[in-house]
């Protein structure tokens, strides 16, 4: 798979089939992202992967804070801005309109909120879950090498055949996560991403993008 249909069949998969992963495989795409960028080399994410049995008990005890219709542990950083305005709060409902109706999640069904926080907690059904923590001290600038490494390792998934559902929401059970995996003080939680085959039965969900004038400006071309 060439770089450009790794890019472009990268998606967030929200149905994800049981099919093991290999640790094999895994060990492969980790080994080979570590040559993602970071600014003056700092590496700074620390990385907990989690399968097995203490995925099965994180997924038990999320969804059940899930279902008790908990707020979720006090956040550690804002999910998005407090006054998200135009363009970036049209690009969200668009994006939000489709993503959960594509999970026959309807927009005025009372239940909406638990069913999506339900989904979430359960990984969408992957049977892996990697944890991207950052140490507390550092800043927005290693918070976007983070980002640039989970990108690396998302496409290096889709390599593989693979697929993959990066998950804020984890962020609300931090606490809860960080039990299971252990993860050592100071460590902040950035995000979960949900790896996994993908289940082939749910019709695959393509979401739009902001026409390029929109965020790129040549200049002096
Ligand atoms: C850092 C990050 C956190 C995300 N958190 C969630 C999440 O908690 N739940 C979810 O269903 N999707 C989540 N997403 C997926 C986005 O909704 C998705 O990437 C966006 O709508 C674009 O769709 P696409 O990735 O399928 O192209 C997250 C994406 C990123 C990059």
């Amino acid at each position: 798979m060439d770089v450009y249909e790794a890019v472009d069949s990268r998606r967030a998969v929200r149905a994800f089939s049981d099919k093991a992963v290999p640790h094999e495989t895994l060990e492969r795409v980790l080994g080979a992202a570590a040559r993602a960028p970071s600014s003056g080399n700092l590496q700074p994410w620390r990385v907990y992967v989690v399968t097995g049995e203490p995925l099965v008990e994180l997924k038990r005890r999320a969804t059940a804070r899930a279902f008790a219709g908990d707020p979720g542990d006090e956040r550690e950083y804002p999910m998005y801005p407090a006054e998200l305005t135009s363009p970036y709060l049209d690009r969200f409902g668009a994006a939000a309109a489709q993503r959960y109706a594509a999970l026959g999640i309807e927009r005025d069904d009372p239940e909406r909120p638990k069913k999506i926080a339900a989904l979430n907690s359960d990984a969408f059904g992957a049977p892996v879950v990697l944890f991207c923590y950052l140490d507390q001290a550092m800043g927005p600038g290693q918070w976007a090498d983070a980002g640039m490494y989970l990108q690396t390792v998302m496409l290096l998934l889709r390599a593989e055949g693979l697929h993959t559902c990066p998950q804020v929401m984890w962020t609300m059970y931090r606490k809860t996560v960080s039990q299971i995996v252990g993860a050592e003080e100071g460590e902040q939680l950035l995000c979960g991403v949900s790896i996994g085959f993908e289940d082939e039965e749910v019709p695959p969900l393509r979401t739009e993008r902001a026409a390029m004038a929109e965020t790129v400006t040549f200049v002096g071309a």
